[in-house]
């Protein structure tokens, strides 16, 4: 597993200081919005790789439009050198291939796409007015078109993480927000699930936004969660 921050403060100032808060951790990703990125885009990007080059960035501006202005996007998002961005699954298979191909020239450089399955804002009925189908069945459906068109991996809540591995691939990376390490308040989000049911799920990036950046101590709070990872890594 490897932890992923949500910078959700509201202004660049609060989530930078977050960010300086957590420079002495190599190799945390760090999670920026489109709130963030429309407001203080590519600067805001720089100077967290001047923070500590070695956190990596997951641009969540959750692409969606027609293949082509996709792929455009995605090339551009490259472009930033950010190492993980996200598009929506539901832009289809033909969208989902048209970004993968635009982005192939980059080799090693490629950022990691994922593909969101399903809002989780949705409730059972309104998905199903949307998409015909119940949440859990589309968002495996979703999952396996990204699957095949080549994507790295998708957003998904960390309960669905491991069936969608069993229908796509081990390596088939499941990025998961409501994360509450030690089981800390829930706020707004349904179901959440603590550092050992992510480990138990396979999940391979829990975000946690709340329980770190409200804390007294953030960099602390990050350390006992780095701590417990390494924990449940070492009895697995
Ligand atoms: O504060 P908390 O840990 O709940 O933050 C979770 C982060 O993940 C927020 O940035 C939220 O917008 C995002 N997210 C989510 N549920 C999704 C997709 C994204 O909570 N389905």
């Amino acid at each position: 597993m490897e932890l992923c921050i949500a910078l959700d403060l509201p202004s660049a100032a609060e989530n930078l200081k977050l960010a300086e808060a957590l420079a002495d951790y190599d190799r945390l990703w760090m999670k920026v919005g489109f709130r963030t990125y429309i407001r203080d885009g590519r600067a805001f990007l720089d100077t967290l790789k001047n923070i500590n080059p070695h956190f990596r960035i997951f641009l969540d501006l959750k692409l969606y439009d027609i293949p082509n202005t996709m792929a455009d996007a995605a090339q551009e998002i490259a472009e930033l050198q950010v190492e993980m961005f996200n598009v929506h699954a539901s832009a289809g298979e033909r969208a989902l291939r048209t970004v993968m191909e635009r982005l192939t020239p980059y080799g090693e450089r490629r950022p990691k796409v994922l593909a969101v399955t399903a809002l989780t804002s949705f409730d059972e009925e309104e998905f199903r007015r949307i998409y015909e189908k119940g949440i859990d069945e589309k968002a495996q459906q979703f999952a396996k078109i990204a699957y095949e068109a080549g994507l790295d991996g998708v957003v998904c809540s960390a309960f669905e993480s491991r069936a969608i591995k069993e229908i796509t691939g081990e390596n088939f990376a499941t990025l998961c927000p409501g994360i509450r390490p030690f089981g800390e308040d829930a706020g707004d989000q349904q179901r959440v699930a603590d550092l050992e049911l992510a480990a138990r799920e396979k999940v391979d990036y829990p975000v946690v936004g709340r329980p770190v950046y409200r804390d007294s101590d953030p960099a602390a709070k990050v350390r006992s969660i780095l701590e417990e990872m390494g924990r449940i890594a070492k009895n697995n």
